[in-house]
C-alpha cells in the first residue's frame, strides 16, 4: 500500500475561547481572546496519524478562503498528503465554534460549510486513493450518504474500515457491519443503542462499559472500541473476552480532538499490520498526550514524543 490511512472527513476551522464555566441557555459569559486552530475530526486524525510517521492521506472538502489555506498547511505541516483535499467555491470552509471550560472539557458547534458539499461523487473519483491505502477512517461530519459510499468503496478495495459515528447518527446496517472497529465515545455508544436495547431508551444502557461493548457488538460490526477518557479504553470482538486498556493519568488542559488523535494513531498502527490491542494501547498514549496541550491537530505528539512519554502499554508489543 501507498498509504498506511485514508482518512475521509471534515476539516473546520476551530474558533475557540476559553471560559471558567460554559455558558447555559439563556447565559453570557465572558472568555479568553480568540483563538483559531486547524481542526475537523477527519482533518484532525489525518494530522495526528501523519505526526507519528504514518503515510496518510485525506479525502475532504474546504472552500476558498483563508481558513481552507490554513487547514491545508496545516496537513502539510504534519506531513499529510493533499492531493485529496477539494476546494470549492460554493460554499466556506467548515468552522467549529468552541468553549473550552477550566476543567479542560468543551463544548462545540459545527458549521459544516464545504463539508456538507463532499460527495459520493468525490469518493467515486478518488477510488485510486481507497485502492492505496490499507486502512479508511470515517467519522460523521460530512454527508451520511458519503460515509456509506466510502466505507462500501473501501470494503471494495480491500481496505480495513474504521469509523468513529460522531457527531452520533443513525448508521445503515450495511455500514455497521463493516467496521472494524467501531469506534465509540460513552455519549457516543449511548446514542447508538438508544431505542435499540431491550426496555428502549439509550438512558437504561446496561451498567458497565463492558456491557456497552457487547450490546454495541451485537448490531454488527466487526469489533469494538469503547474510549473511557482518563479511564483508557475497551475492545471487543465476537467470541472473545473484552479487553480493558489504562491510559497514563495527564493534566488536562483541553480534551478538544484528543479522540481524533487516538483514531488516527488505532489507523495507523492497524494499517502497519498491528493487532487490534496493541493498536488500542499505542493510540491511548497517542489520545492522553493531546489532552496536555491547547488545540487539537496542534497538540499531536510525533512519535519520539509518544516514546518520551513512556506510559502503559510499551510499544515493544507488536501485533
Ligand atoms: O473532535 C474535535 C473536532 O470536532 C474539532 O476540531 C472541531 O472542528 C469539531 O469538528
Ligand atoms: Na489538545
Amino acid at each position: 500500500h501507498d498509504y498506511d490511512l485514508l482518512v475521509v472527513g471534515s476539516a473546520n476551522a476551530d474558533l475557540v475561547v476559553g471560559v471558567d464555566q460554559r455558558p447555559a441557555a439563556g447565559e453570557t459569559v465572558l472568555g479568553s481572546d480568540l483563538a483559531i486552530h486547524p481542526g475537523g475530526k477527519g482533518a484532525n486524525q489525518a494530522a495526528a496519524a501523519a505526526r507519528l510517521g504514518a503515510r496518510t492521506t485525506l479525502l475532504a472538502r474546504v472552500g476558498d478562503d483563508a481558513y481552507g489555506r490554513m487547514l491545508g498547511q496545516a496537513q502539510r505541516d504534519a506531513g499529510a498528503d493533499t492531493t485529496g483535499l477539494l476546494e470549492g467555491k460554493d460554499a466556506p470552509t467548515g468552522v467549529a465554534l468552541i468553549t473550552v471550560d477550566s476543567a479542560g472539557d468543551n463544548s462545540i458547534v459545527v458549521s459544516q460549510g464545504a463539508n456538507a458539499r463532499l460527495t459520493p461523487q468525490d469518493v467515486a473519483a478518488a477510488r485510486p486513493l481507497f485502492q492505496a491505502a490499507a486502512v479508511v477512517s470515517l467519522q460523521l461530519e460530512i454527508p451520511l450518504e458519503t460515509v456509506a459510499a466510502a466505507a462500501l468503496t473501501a470494503a471494495g478495495s480491500g481496505a480495513r474500515v474504521v469509523l468513529n459515528p460522531s457527531p452520533p447518527a443513525p448508521l445503515p446496517d450495511d455500514v455497521l457491519g463493516l467496521c472494524d472497529p467501531l469506534v465509540v465515545n460513552e455519549h457516543e455508544a449511548r446514542r447508538l443503542l438508544e431505542g435499540r436495547t431491550e426496555g428502549g431508551s439509550g438512558n437504561d444502557l446496561p451498567g458497565t462499559p463492558e456491557a456497552w461493548a457487547e450490546a454495541l457488538l451485537e448490531l454488527g460490526p466487526r469489533s469494538v472500541v469503547v474510549t473511557l477518557g482518563a479511564a483508557g479504553a475497551l475492545v471487543a470482538t465476537p467470541g472473545t473476552a473484552t479487553v480493558r486498556v489504562p491510559s497514563p493519568a495527564v493534566e488536562a488542559v483541553d480534551t478538544t480532538g484528543a479522540g481524533d488523535a487516538f483514531t488516527g494513531a488505532l489507523g495507523w498502527r492497524l494499517g502497519r499490520g498491528d493487532g487490534l490491542v496493541d493498536a488500542v494501547r499505542y493510540a491511548v498514549r497517542v489520545g492522553s498526550f493531546a489532552v496536555t496541550r491547547a488545540g487539537a491537530q496542534e497538540s499531536y505528539p510525533s512519535a519520539e514524543e509518544i516514546e518520551k512519554a513512556g506510559g502503559t502499554g510499551g510499544t515493544s508489543e507488536k501485533g
